[in-house]
Order: C-alpha cells, then structure tokens, then sequence
C-alpha cells in the first residue's frame, strides 16, 4: 500500500517485511470501527517485523495529524491488538490530565464490550484513578495521566502519548527518559519488541516536546527504529477555503462531511490560528503581536541611569505582579530636566513575599512615591501595602491611580515613546518582558498579556506605571533624591 496522497512526509512502508497491519484491520472490523486508509497504511507500516528477529521492526511511532482525524481510535485498535499478541502484556494510555486519558477509556470500554471481542476482554475497572481493561489472557490496558508517570519506571509493553503537544521537552523528556529502560527489559522477557507510539496534532511554540520531534523527523533526522507520519494541508492552503481543507484532512468524507466541517470551523469563531492548527495541523507559532515594535522599542533605549547622578529628580517608582504572583517587578520613572521621562527596571522579584520590605526600603532611600494597580495580580501586594501603611508611621505615599487611568497606562507609555518624550534604560530583562507583551482589548482600551504563556509581562507593566507616575506627580517638590 502506497502513502495516502494527504501525508506530508513519514516512512515509507518496506513491501520485503511482513506486516501485522492486516490483523490490526481485522481488529478494527470486529471492534466495528474498520479502519479508513489513512489508519491502514500506519497500522501497516507500524506492523513490519523484522525478518531478522520475527518481531515489530520499530520501537518508536510518531504520529501527527488533525483533530478528528481518528488518532485516538487507532491507537484503541492497536493496543487491543496489542493486548492479544500474548499473555500478560502491560499497555499504557496516556493523555494530558487523568481526566482526559479516562473518558477516553471508557468510551473504549464501552465499545470493546458492545463488540465481537467482548468474549476475550473481562469487566473493566472503572473506579477513578484505577482504570484498567483486563483481557482473559492476562494483558491489560490503562489509562494514565502523563504526570503520573513521569519518573517511575513502570514496566511498558506499549504505551501511547496522545495530545503530545501538550507537553514540554523537560516533562516529555523525563517521562521518557524513565521508561526506555524498562521496555528494553520486557523485549527481552516476553520476545516482543515493545513500542512507544507518539500521537498529536500540531501544537504551539510551548509544546516544545512535540516540536522538537517533528522538527528532527521532517528535516531528515529518522532514527532507525522510529517510523513517522505526517498528515495535513500544505503551507499554501487557504484555512478558509473549506474544499481544500477537507481535500487535505486524512478522515475527511469518511468520519465526517463538509457540513460537520461548517460546525467545526464555526466553533472557532475568529480564531483562525486555532482552527489552521486544528484541521489543518499547522503549528500555531502565531503569537498576538507585541506592544511595542521592535525598532520602536530599539530606537527609544537610553543608557543605564545612575540614581547618584540623578539628584534632584523626580522620581517614582512603578510595581506590578505578574500572573499567579511568580514575579513582582519595581521600575522607576524619573523626569528629566529636559520634561521628559525615562524609566529604568529597578529589579525583579520572585514571588511577592520579599516585596513589601524591598518597596518599603527603596521607597525611602529616595522619599519616592509608589505607584501600583489596587487590582488584578497585584491586588494582594497592595492590600499588604496598603496594611503597612496603615499600621503606625506613614511609610509609603501611593500616587493616585483610578481604574480608568490605569487602563490608559500602557497606551500613554507607547505614545510617549512615539513621540519622543518617554524613554527607557537599556535592560535585558526589560527587553524579554517587551517581546513577550501582548495586548488584550477591552472595549477600546487595552491591557497586556502574554503572548506565549511563559515569560513576565511585569517588568514592562512596572515600567509603564511609573512613566505614568512621573507624568502624573503633584507639582511641588519633596520627590526628590536625597
Ligand atoms: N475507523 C473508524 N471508523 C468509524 N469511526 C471512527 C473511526 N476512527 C475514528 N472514528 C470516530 O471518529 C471520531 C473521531 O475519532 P478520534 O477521537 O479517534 O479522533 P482524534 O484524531 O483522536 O480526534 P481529536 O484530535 O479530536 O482527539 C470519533 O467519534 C471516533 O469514534
Ligand atoms: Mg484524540
């Protein structure tokens, strides 16, 4: 069987090896769900035994493919097969959270025991955490979650990946680096040679362990006993075009038709990144852009500030907190005798804990005020602060900033930049945090995100408060250094 017209790239299947992929085809038949070709040419090629050992030539499968395509039901067809290949064999199902792994199984189980092989499977175990689906021959199949086996060398005959881009290299690579060994055990104990199959749609630039993968295997980098398979449209597919997409989706026509693939689209509203990753299974690399353009941001760097030489200087400082508190970030904002303002990152945190006491020092040192928002992430550290204060001497003098004012900040900061009256000191970290920044609208005006989930959005948003402070500071002195 030649590759379906739809693979990208992958292995080529070796007609001078026999395959086991006619009785994972009769498997399917009699699980009632046979297989569409795309499925037969990987069960085919996935199947080959080596003549030289009389058992599967691979050891690894990577599968990438669209949403609805039929991954997850081939590997149920492959790991009951698996199961009755002999007594006693340990199959593993994992997906990105139990959860996920366990609604799968039992809508497996469930089609397992409606089908003409129920009379070799026993009665599933369903209870949460401790699925399992035992065969009469000793074998099972198991649901797990990926963290729970990542670390543990739990014996694997076969075990699947589903959802691999999920996954970072660091968790992937963990996960892998505990079972290898294990599967080297059991091909010598039961004369089978064990196999890892890796399954996925396209992710994003975080799922860096499915990246990574595909990335070796498409520019040429195959290992020997790895076979993989690449379905999906070319680059050049328009994902609006709706003929072209189901000209290009392996299950197109077979498990749905062009009005299911209407529903589908419509699901994603003006997501199109998320629906050219899903039906077209092209990687979403596609960040928001960022707030700030490069050359701006470039053209608008100033030369480290020294608070020593800044004497005289109206100067504020500007704090936030990113997402779930990982970070708090201080910057100031000083106005140069020539009107216009400069900031510089002062530091960053980790966490909140150590905040309150290094804003409280710092604010001191140079009798500044403090300009932060009272919600969000940052709500908790400004109640703390806020306590402080409260509680006897007056320690911090907070500039106003209404809820209107602060959702004005980030604009004020870009335009000020544009303009010329708004620069900022050269920072390393304050670069990242600038490239990392997105904007999220509401209504007209705008906050920041993030544009990939790692990385801090709070040293730039530090940034921006205090450029605003030093803008928005009452008059008269007594914000000076000392
Ligand atoms: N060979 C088949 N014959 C009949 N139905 C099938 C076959 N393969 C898959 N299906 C059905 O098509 C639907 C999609 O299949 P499946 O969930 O396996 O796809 P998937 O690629 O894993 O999708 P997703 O990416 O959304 O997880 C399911 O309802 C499944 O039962
Ligand atoms: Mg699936």
């Amino acid at each position: 069987m030649t590759a379906p017209a739809c693979m990208r790239g992958g292995t080529v299947r070796h007609p001078d090896r026999p395959t086991d992929g006619p009785i994972v085809a009769r498997t399917a038949q009699m699980l009632g769900k046979p297989l569409i070709p795309w499925q037969r040419y990987v069960a085919d090629v996935a199947g080959e035994i080596d003549p030289a050992t009389g058992t599967y030539y691979y050891d690894t499968v990577v599968v990438s493919s669209p949403r609805q395509c039929g991954k997850s039901t081939l590997i149920d067809t492959e790991d009951t097969r698996n199961a009755l290949l002999s007594p006693d064999r340990k199959i593993y199902y994992l997906a990105q959270t139990g959860k996920d792994a366990e609604n799968h199984f039992k809508e497996y189980a469930e089609q397992l025991a409606k089908s003409r092989l129920a009379p070799l499977a026993l009665k599933p175990r369903r209870s949460n955490g401790g699925m399992e689906q035992r065969f009469a021959n000793g074998s099972f199949i198991r649901p797990l979650a990926i963290t729970k086996v990542a670390g543990h060398g739990t014996q694997m005959d076969k075990f699947t990946l589903d959802e691999a881009f999920s996954l970072t290299k660091d968790v992937g690579n963990t996960i892998l680096d505990g079972l290898t060994p294990t599967m080297n055990t059991r091909a010598k104990l039961t004369g089978v040679q064990p196999q890892m199959w890796i399954t996925s749609t396209e992710g994003t630039a975080e799922s860096t362990f499915f990246n990574d993968r595909l990335d070796r295997l498409r520019a040429g980098d195959v290992p020997r006993r790895t076979c993989w398979f690449d379905f999906g449209a070319p680059p050049d597919v328009d994902p609006e075009d709706l003929d072209e997409v189901m000209r290009w989706h392996p299950a197109a026509g077979l498990l749905w038709d062009t009005k299911q693939l209407r529903d589908f689209r419509a699901q994603f509203d003006d997501n199109v990144a998320g629906w050219a990753r899903a039906f077209l299974n092209r990687r979403d690399t596609g960040m928001a852009e960022r707030i700030i353009p490069a050359d701006l941001w470039d053209a608008t760097a100033i030369a480290p500030l020294n608070p020593e030489d800044m004497r005289g200087t109206p100067l504020v400082f500007g704090v936030d907190v990113d997402v779930d508190a990982t970070h708090t970030s201080i910057s100031a904002g000083m106005r140069l005798p020539d009107g216009s303002v400069a900031t510089q990152l002062v530091t960053v945190l980790d966490g909140t804990g150590g905040a309150p006491a290094e804003i409280v020092r710092i604010c001191r040192k140079y009798d500044a005020p403090l300009i932060m928002d009272c919600k969000g992430p940052s709500s908790d550290l400004h109640n703390r602060l806020r306590q402080l204060d409260e509680q006897g001497e007056p320690l911090l003098r907070f500039c106003e900033l209404s809820a209107g004012d602060y959702l004005a900040v980030g604009q004020s900061y870009v335009s000020g930049l544009r303009n010329g009256v708004i620069r900022h000191a050269a920072d390393t970290d304050l670069d990242l945090s600038a490239e990392n920044s997105a904007r999220s609208f509401s209504g007209d005006s705008w906050r920041i995100s993030r544009r990939a989930s790692m990385g801090l959005t709070s040293p730039l948003e530090s940034a921006m408060l205090a450029a605003w402070g030093a803008n928005h500071m009452p008059e008269p002195a007594g914000l000076q250094i000392y």
